[in-house]
């Protein structure tokens, strides 16, 4: 555990020093890891930093107005809609390497016109110590490491929460008074929902993902999971009223982990999943079956691609 006060402390001095009166970008996704290391630059740079979130489409329920409202104290904020560019670039994309690839392609583009168009010479970056353990073991390409520095040439990356756990940033953002929602917020990966769509991202597969991904939010919440949500895997037969009909089957992930690094499915109440069950199947029309997935990690990962 880490001496919160001491680390807000000795990071923004760290921050301070190293990027002086230059300008700093850092991509805000509205994750817990980001949003501890945009405060702790804007508390020691103020309006040079510049927060990017990039609203790719993939977001959950009501995320970036939340992301508007949480981090309103910041003036330099700029939150840009590129719904439309990341869901053309995703088309007809099934691979799931492609697919973090085409992502983590588009994040870099919105991110290099960013930094050009606000001078920004220092990138800081939200990653945390098992970020780093992952991208070195080469388990995926994981998009908040990498990328950006090999294409726009910063004279600088700081990465203030680098060699914490995901609970320590937890502590860090309590200490920082960032919001419950920040603080208490669940782990949600980079690509966003396109990791919960097996196969091409369509809008229709989204709206299904998005809003089933909010009921489990809902309804998993006082079962304090570490992680929980629903991904849209494939299509199977149903019956509908008097009809058969061949709909989305959601699958329905709740896991209990320390870091993320190895996982628990969580032992749900019967109750609880046939709700889930039920408000899944009650408001989408297209969903034929909802399924709990009960592996842990390994030998499963938490998400699906
Ligand atoms: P997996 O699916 O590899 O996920 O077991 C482990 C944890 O990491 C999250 N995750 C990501 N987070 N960018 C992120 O910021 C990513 O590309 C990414 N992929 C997975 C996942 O939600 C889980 O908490």
């Amino acid at each position: 555990m880490v001496d919160t006060d001491e680390f807000i402390e000795e990071a923004t001095e760290e921050i301070a020093a190293e990027v002086g009166d230059a300008n700093a970008i850092i991509a805000l996704s509205g994750g817990v890891d980001s949003s501890v290391a945009a405060a702790l630059a804007y508390r020691a740079i103020g309006d040079q930093l510049t927060p990017v979130y990039v609203d790719t489409g993939l977001m959950r329920k009501g995320e970036t107005e939340q992301i508007r409202e949480t981090f309103a104290f910041m003036d330099s904020l700029r939150i840009v809609d590129a719904k439309d560019r990341f869901l053309d670039a995703l088309s007809g994309v099934t691979d799931p390497e492609e697919k973090r690839h085409v992502i983590g392609e588009g994040f870099i583009r919105e991110f290099e016109r960013a930094a050009k168009e606000t001078d920004a010479d220092y990138l800081v970056q939200g990653t945390i110590y098992p970020d780093r353990i992952e991208s070195e073991g080469n388990i995926k390409s994981h998009h908040n490491v990498g990328g950006l520095p090999e294409v726009i040439d910063f004279e600088g990356i700081v990465e203030p929460v680098r060699d914490l756990y995901k609970d320590e940033v937890r502590e860090v953002a309590r200490a920082l008074d960032l919001e419950e929602v920040v603080s208490e917020r669940m782990p949600f990966p980079g690509p966003g929902l396109a990791v919960r769509i097996i196969g091409e991202v369509t809008e229709e597969k989204l709206e299904v993902a998005r809003e089933s991904c909010h009921v489990v939010e809902e309804e998993v919440a006082e079962h304090d999971p570490w992680q929980a949500f629903a991904a849209v895997i494939g299509k199977a037969t149903g019956v509908k009223g008097d009809n058969r009909v061949h709909g989305w089957v959601v699958s329905v992930r709740s896991v209990e982990s320390r870091d993320g690094m190895t996982a628990r499915a969580q032992d749900l109440p019967w109750e609880t999943l046939q709700r889930i069950q039920s408000r899944i199947t009650g408001e989408n029309d297209n969903v034929a079956r909802v399924v709990y997935d009960v592996t842990h990690k390994p030998p499963a990962t938490i998400e699906y691609e």
